[in-house]
């Protein structure tokens, strides 16, 4: 089952995933939150930061999982995923940051990388809410347009569309690395609920295909059709080529 909030701009894209974060954390206090990083997500933590200010929400109980990080980089350089997280949310909230995870990077035996971050996964008793950002060519994490759907954990070759959409985040082009792990479809696809944000006009055919096209692995995202609980927030340029019948504009 997909709900789609339409709204105006990125700023009320924003608003109300955070709303809708926010009330989560409110009603299920020591949930685990499963993350995302990119350009999308940004206005929404910076929301979730002020009502935490605000004095409206409480982290200390949480648990969050993060979707993916590049292999080769460190948590303390600054284009890694860990990086991001701390410096866009986790260091300007009271979460404790021992109870927040993300892939090791530096970790070079992917097997047992991606083994222990299944197992961390499980131990925590699965995902109860995982946010969402949809890449260009349809995938969700890193799992990139494939002839299957990965279930696990795993190490990825990013596609070289994905390395350049990643590369206005680094000095030059030659930066961005090449390899990242990333949660399995399968991962995400246990969680509880899923929330899928998209803003721009770049992301309305890609979002169209994934919902109103068939389900396949060489359109990633196409498998949130088949979840029981999705939320899709976009703003107006993102869900434009979207038929109406499921869309709220509130
Ligand atoms: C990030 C992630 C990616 C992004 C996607 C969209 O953790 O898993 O799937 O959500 O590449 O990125 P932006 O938001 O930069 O357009």
């Amino acid at each position: 089952m997909i709900t789609i909030y339409k709204e105006k701009d990125y700023e009320g894209m924003s608003r109300r995933a955070a709303n809708i974060i926010a009330a989560h954390v409110i009603l299920e206090p020591a949930s685990v939150l499963g993350l995302a990083t990119g350009g999308t997500p940004v206005g929404t933590y910076q929301r979730l930061i002020s009502m935490y200010n605000d004095g409206d929400l409480d982290f200390s109980e949480i648990r969050t999982v993060n979707l993916d990080e590049y292999c080769g980089l460190d948590g303390t350089n600054d284009q890694s995923y860990r990086y991001f997280m701390d410096t866009n949310l986790f260091k300007h909230v009271n979460i404790d940051i021992d109870n927040t995870n993300v892939p090791d990077g530096r970790n070079t035996d992917a097997k047992a990388e991606c083994l222990r971050y299944d197992t961390l996964i499980e131990d925590l008793g699965g995902i109860d809410l995982q946010l969402l950002g949809l890449g260009g060519n349809g995938h969700i994490g890193f799992n990139e347009p494939d002839s299957a759907f990965a279930k696990h954990t795993h190490c990825v070759t990013l596609k070289k569309d994905t390395i350049e959409a990643n590369s206005r985040f680094f000095d030059r082009p030659e930066d961005v690395p090449t390899k990242a792990y990333t949660m399995g479809i399968g991962t995400i696809f246990m969680a509880g609920r899923i929330l899928l944000i998209v803003s721009g006009e770049g992301k309305a055919d890609i979002l169209k295909e994934a919902l109103e096209g068939p389900i396949t692995p060489a359109v990633p995202a196409s498998i949130l059709q088949l979840h029981p609980d999705v939320t899709i927030v976009g703003d107006e340029a993102a869900l434009k080529k979207l038929s109406d019948k499921l869309i709220y504009s509130l």
